[in-house]
């Protein structure tokens, strides 16, 4: 197993166990945090200095929308409540934050973000794209970084490790699940259990297939103009399913490649652009 996805595990366990990694009380405020903002999730991750995963913790929630925050309220309350879960936790105060925005965002929909983590006492370090966020967390180069999350599909083009270009579009996993709905002539919110029931993946996803087919053209139409992207690295809640990678391969003939815990990816990124408070 790679380093980054012993990390990613190791993030995976901290989320769903709720425990942390204990740290030295000499050091309060040095350890760095991200607030991943999601259309389905919201995530606090808290790294160390070297980036490794100290805390975490994640709720389900719909208080922004792609990148657009559409319970204000709701939102601060959200982020501030995860904060106190994990100072208390932690034992320390968490004092500054860096946040993330899907690529192409209108520069006001990222300030009312960056407001969000403002109001929540958080002293904002930095705004970074989402699929940017993941590629510096994975390590990559060269490629492309697909975050296929609850609204949207994010694409970060890298060459020689600097972000070229960006795309978003909003089909993601919200999208699959409203076609799942449709087919099964059920409520949203069962057929979001259903498609979140392991036992019924292969069903599933032979409804979904065609959501998944459509993400595929959005990459494979995104990338025709970057030849040189030989391996996308896919991330996101969207792409869990197991036949997820083997469809992005078929429309674009690059490389895929899916590490562990997908849905922890960015937000686990995000936490690297606080400097902690160091300076
Ligand atoms: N095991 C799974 N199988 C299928 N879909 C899943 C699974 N786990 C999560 N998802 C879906 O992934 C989506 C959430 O992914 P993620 O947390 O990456 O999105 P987000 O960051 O909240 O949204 P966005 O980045 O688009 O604003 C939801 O639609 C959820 O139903
Ligand atoms: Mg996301």
């Amino acid at each position: 197993m790679s380093s980054i996805d012993s990390k990613l595990r190791a993030f995976g366990e901290l989320v769903r166990q709720g425990t942390i990694v204990p740290q030295p009380e000499w050091a309060p405020g040095r350890l760095k945090v991200g607030v991943d903002l999601g259309t389905a999730n919201l995530v606090l991750s808290v790294v160390d200095a070297e980036n490794n995963p100290v805390a975490g913790t994640s709720w389900r929630s719909t208080v922004v929308r792609d990148g657009i925050v559409v319970d204000y309220i709701g939102a601060v309350h959200a982020v501030r409540r995860m904060k106190e879960e994990l100072e208390e936790r932690l034992g320390q105060p968490l004092l500054r934050a860096a946040t993330a925005i899907p690529p192409g965002v209108h520069p006001s929909n990222a300030k009312a973000i960056g407001h969000v983590v403002e109001s929540a006492d958080f002293e904002l370090a930095e705004i970074v794209d989402e699929p940017t966020a993941a590629a510096r967390l994975l390590g990559v180069q060269n490629g492309a970084v697909v975050d296929v999350g609850g609204g949207t599909t994010g694409i970060s083009v890298l060459r020689d490790g600097e972000v070229v270009a960006t795309f978003d579009e909003p089909t993601g996993g919200t999208h699959m699940t409203l076609v799942l709905a449709g087919a099964r002539k059920i409520s949203f919110e069962d057929a979001e259990a259903e498609k979140l029931n392991h036992g019924l993946e292969r069903d599933v996803f032979s409804i979904i297939r065609p959501v998944a087919d459509k993400m595929g053209r959005i990459v494979a139409d995104f990338l025709a103009d970057y030849p040189y992207v030989d391996t996308i690295h896919v991330v996101g809640g969207a792409c869990s399913f197991k036949d997820f990678a083997a469809v992005l391969v078929s429309h674009t003939g690059r490389r895929v490649i899916k590490p562990v815990e997908p849905l922890l990816v960015t937000p686990l990124g995000i936490a690297m652009y606080d400097d902690g408070g160091q300076a």
